[in-house]
């Protein structure tokens, strides 16, 4: 059993795990101009909201309820799955790879939501430039979402 993380931490793994998956599909040779636009700019994206989480980490702890243990279990369990498919993924088919990344668009949905959390309590908190922050990174997820849907639906075998 793994150590679990802590609040904020979680979600810090979780971005960079992601970062580093897109990061490795990106560098995939078979992969065409379009899938590699999104990989990259996911990949980018990613890493960007892992550094801003990390800079907020102190603040964002302080929002207790955003990051409770169901929610750090989901966070934890989607990690180890997208760090065990960017280990795979230079073995896997093309199939296989999309497959997988139906699987994980959900990851970027629980991201959606958990930064939607903050940024009500933000809200609630009267921290506007936190609300701005966290309302830049949730459009991220949804383009991310959609751009995912695009290349999945838009490949055929
Ligand atoms: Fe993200």
């Amino acid at each position: 059993m793994l150590k679990m993380s802590k609040g904020v931490d979680a979600l810090i793994k979780l971005e960079s795990s992601l970062a580093g998956l897109y990061a490795t599909l990106f560098r995939l040779s078979y992969f065409g101009i379009n899938a590699k636009t999104v990989f990259q700019k996911i990949a980018m994206d990613s890493m960007e909201h892992e550094e801003l989480l990390r800079l907020l980490e102190k603040k964002l702890d302080e929002y207790e309820t955003v990051m409770d243990d169901e929610v750090i279990g989901l966070c934890e369990s989607l990690s180890e799955e997208v760090i065990k498919l960017s280990k795979e993924a230079g073995r896997m088919s093309v199939e296989k790879i999309y497959e997988k990344l139906r699987e994980l668009e959900k990851g970027e949905e629980l991201a959606y939501e958990i930064y939607e959390k903050y940024l009500k309590e933000a809200g609630n908190k009267n921290d506007q430039i936190l609300v701005l922050i966290m309302q830049g990174i949730a459009e991220d997820e949804q383009l991310h979402d959609r751009l995912l849907s695009t290349i999945i639906s838009n490949t055929r075998f």
